[in-house]
């Protein structure tokens, strides 16, 4: 499927993870949409995305932190599921699976990236998975409970490092798209907000690459880079740049090379 770049550009400022629900189940146009997009939005081999219609309590742990808490009330969540096999597989789970999540944000539901802190075991008896296959993240979805959180009400800033930090190097003369570009993957999500994605930039390619190779919180940098991978495309594609992928060896992730 062709990327919405205007639609999920826009979504990209809205969404905010939510961890608490009022238990609203969507309606079927919006549930149609969000299975429309799992089955059609699927860039890279060994990628599936699930919606599961079942409400998610049991699926749910708590933890104590800044950046986790138990999820509660969602009605329905979504299983990111990758095939190990596969090369790039956490990438490109990172990236397909940020592409629902911000389809879902303008459909006006609330979401939250989960990696860590669910139960496996509660999911499985939800989905099969076929050989090879792993469960890699889970969704939520659902409605805030507060109505000031819900997307479009929310008063909260992105808490984000400086995009100095974040660049590796930049060749002179590269227009002011970069900027938008870059300040798009800036927000992306990623576990606990570690913000892993480095970039090198140069006059026909940006190259994205993970800051270190520990793994922590039961998530890989590579999957929030590919996060972050699918939101420096939506600033490319607003700015008029179309590009495509090469994906790259550790600790380099992938190279976006401008058409
Ligand atoms: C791959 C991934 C895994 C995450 N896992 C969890 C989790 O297990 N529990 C949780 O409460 N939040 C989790 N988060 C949410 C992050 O804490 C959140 O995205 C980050 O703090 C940035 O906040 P924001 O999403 O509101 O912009 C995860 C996010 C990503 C991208």
């Amino acid at each position: 499927m062709e990327i919405p770049a205007e639609s999920w550009y826009n979504s990209i400022s809205l969404r905010h993870s939510q961890r608490k629900y009022s238990g609203e189940v969507p309606d079927e146009s919006v549930t149609s949409g969000i299975e429309k997009v799992c089955t059609e939005f699927a860039p890279f081999p060994g990628v599936r995305s699930v919606l599961v219609r079942e409400p998610a309590n049991d699926v749910f742990k708590g933890a104590v932190g800044q950046y986790f808490f138990k999820v509660t009330k969602a009605p329905y969540y979504i299983a990111f599921i990758g095939d190990i096999t596969k090369a790039n597989i956490q990438a490109s789970v990172g990236y397909t699976g940020e592409g629902i999540i911000l389809e879902a944000t303008a459909l006006g539901l609330n979401t939250c990236w989960v990696g860590g802190f669910y139960k496996r075991e509660a999911v499985l008896k939800q989905i099969d998975l076929k050989d090879n296959e792993q469960l890699l993240a889970i969704t939520p979805i659902g409605y805030s409970l507060d109505g000031k959180d819900r997307v479009g009400n929310s008063p909260k800033k992105h808490r984000r490092k400086e995009l100095n930090g974040l660049i590796l190097s930049k060749e002179d003369n590269i227009g002011s798209w970069i900027d938008s570009t870059l300040e798009a993957a800036r927000l992306a999500p990623s576990a606990a907000n570690r913000q892993p994605w480095r970039f090198s930039i140069s006059e026909d390619s940006i190259t994205v690459s993970s800051s270190s190779n520990r793994e922590g919180f039961g998530v890989s940098r590579r999957l929030d880079c590919g996060i972050a991978m699918l939101h420096l495309e939506l600033g490319a594609l607003v700015s008029g740049f179309k590009g495509s992928w090469e994906f790259l060896d550790y600790p380099e992730i992938a190279r976006f090379l401008i058409h």
